[in-house]
């Protein structure tokens, strides 16, 4: 897909692979880019907006705890931008002691965003398709204990988004859907993870090899930004070092 001139939301675009994916969208030249975020933050906006003059940055809150201002959000973007071509859902948390916040926030708040979404970029009720893309993580497909709440949610997002991307909904709504899942990334996710890290018991297990191989923001959103350019409907992309590569599920 070619992203000049196209309709973007990006939900949690002030987060730290959000805000980096957010300038590579707008280096690619899209129309109009609507970031959805918990907190306001001016001076991203304004960063965004100096990146691309010609583009439309803006901001609408969102609370992914609250199923009405997921609503809300979504019908307001969508009054602003008249379509959407692409949605992100890009927010998260990692916090093995807030356990309900997790599933709220990472799974929940990701299904009724893309409910939302859905609602209004449905070919077969007066939309005009497009993408959804969903950021998991690389523990959504090998579990890993020292964060089992986050890894079940990040389990939830692989296995709702590709149930979306089924061909029988995809023939009839336009809209496809794609599953990210990418390894450790230099956010501030991390950065408070080292400074306290809230894990599902008092102990720690050893890193599994994928977590260990680091990427930085900016690699993480170059990957994430050529997926959303070349992904087919279904597909699960790993984004590991500041590599892409598709990841097919065996056959069972
Ligand atoms: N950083 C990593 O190593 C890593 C690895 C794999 C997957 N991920 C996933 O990538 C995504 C982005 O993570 P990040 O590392 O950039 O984290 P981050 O902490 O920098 O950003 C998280 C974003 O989520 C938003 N958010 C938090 N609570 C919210 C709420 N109630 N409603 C709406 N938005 C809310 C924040 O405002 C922020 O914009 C998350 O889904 C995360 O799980 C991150």
């Amino acid at each position: 897909m070619d992203l000049k001139n196209k309709n973007v939301i990006y939900v949690g675009g002030f987060g730290g692979i959000g805000f980096c994916s957010c300038k590579c969208l707008l280096e690619q030249g899209v129309a109009n880019l609507g970031i959805l975020d918990v907190f306001e933050d001016n001076e991203k906006i304004g960063t965004l907006q100096a990146l691309n003059k010609a583009a439309n940055v803006f901001y609408i809150k969102i609370d992914l705890t609250d199923v009405d201002n997921i609503e809300h959000a979504f019908t307001a973007a969508h009054d602003t931008m008249g379509r959407f071509d692409i949605v992100v859902n890009g927010s998260g948390i990692m916090n093995e002691h807030e356990i309900e916040r997790t599933i709220k926030i990472n799974l929940l708040g990701v299904i009724y965003s893309t409910f939302a979404a859905l609602r209004l970029m449905d070919k077969s009720k007066g939309g005009h398709g497009g993408v959804i893309v969903n950021i998991s993580s690389i523990v959504g497909l090998d579990a890993y204990g020292a964060y089992a709440t986050y890894t079940a949610s990040k389990y939830g997002v692989n296995g709702f988004t590709r149930a979306l991307s089924d061909p029988y909904y995809y023939s009839q709504t336009d809209v496809s859907f794609i599953t990210i899942c990418p390894s450790t990334t230099e956010t501030a996710m991390i950065a408070s993870l080292r400074m306290d890290a809230v894990t599902t018991f008092d102990r720690m297990p050893p890193l599994p090899k994928l977590l260990c191989n680091n990427q930085s923001a900016e690699e993480c959103a170059h990957s994430l930004v050529t997926a959303i350019k070349t992904a087919k409907n279904g597909s699960v992309w790993i984004l590991t070092s500041g590599t892409l590569r598709e990841y097919n599920y065996p056959d069972i």
